[in-house]
């Protein structure tokens, strides 16, 4: 598998997947979102693979969001197209996927990124790590189901306080929080994440795909949420401050946005 923006080491039973944009903070555009799709479904039909850790390029960022100049012009339709598509081939892909993927964060996990940390089966964060969701920031709202896993793995409250202040937390708070499982240095990230891909490894594929399976369907009731996600975020990308905030980011200055 040669990919421009994925890379794949594979050692004994566990592969290392990165996210390979570094001079974009690894930010996902659809290129990306096409090459990880396949990467994980050709990793997922390969028997001799028993675990999968996801990690960004370079010190700096796991995944810094989804690419905000690759949609910055999108309209309503197009926004919820970008949503869906991505949800469906990305992030919902991972969450059900029959190898357990670990999200080893090491560094940024802003937007798409914490989201897609998030889809992983669990995650574990270096100590320099930052998470957040500053989607509204930019005039939008998390559209790869950051609004329905948020709750579900920090409780209501600190999730709303998360999704709108657009702030981040650091590692120590994300573990208090339940967002991550384990920090560790940077540079034991790796090893960390391998071990227990190693110990995951060891147990009967068979019956970790269906614990995966059983530990989902428990929160299947959610469907509804991430639909109605779909549809806001695309109806952000009519307003003006879908607009003011998108280019604000770009030119790199303060929004102010217009509101109702
Ligand atoms: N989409 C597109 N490009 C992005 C990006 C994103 N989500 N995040 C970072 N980049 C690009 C920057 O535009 C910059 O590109 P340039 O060198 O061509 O100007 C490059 O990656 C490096 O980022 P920069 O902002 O210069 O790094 P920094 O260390 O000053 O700041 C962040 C790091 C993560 C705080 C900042 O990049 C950021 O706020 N990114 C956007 C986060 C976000 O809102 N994500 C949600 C998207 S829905």
């Amino acid at each position: 598998m040669t990919f421009e923006n994925v890379q794949i080491e594979v050692e004994d039973a566990v592969a290392l997947v990165f996210v390979h944009r570094p001079e974009k903070l690894n930010a996902l555009n659809r290129n990306t979102i096409g090459e990880l799709h396949q990467a994980f479904r050709t990793l997922e039909s390969d028997p001799q693979i028993r675990a999968i850790i996801l990690r960004g390029s370079g010190p700096k960022a796991f995944v810094a969001g989804a690419d905000i100049a690759e949609f910055a012009n999108y309209g309503v339709e197009e926004g919820k197209e970008l949503a869906a598509r991505g949800q469906r081939d990305l992030f919902d892909l991972v969450e059900n996927l029959r190898t357990p993927v670990i999200a080893a964060i090491n560094g940024f996990a802003l937007g798409g990124g914490l989201e897609l940390a998030m889809a992983c089966h669990f995650r574990v964060a270096s100590e320099n790590a930052k998470m957040g969701l500053p989607e509204v920031s930019l005039g939008v709202i998390p559209g790869y189901g950051g609004t329905q896993r948020l709750p579900m793995l920090v409780g209501r409250g600190r999730a709303m306080e998360m999704v709108l202040t657009g702030g981040m937390i650091g590692a120590e708070k994300a573990l208090q929080c339940g967002l991550v499982n384990h920090v560790v240095p940077l540079e034991e990230l790796d090893a960390f994440c391998r071990e227990l891909g190693a110990k995951i490894a060891k147990n009967s594929p068979v019956a970790i795909s269906y614990a995966i399976k059983a530990v989902n369907e428990g929160f299947s009731s959610r469907k509804p949420g991430f639909q109605m996600e779909i549809e806001a975020f695309g109806t952000c990308f009519g307003t003006d401050d879908f607009k003011e905030g998108t280019s604000a980011f770009l030119e790199k200055r303060p929004p102010e946005f217009p509101g109702f």
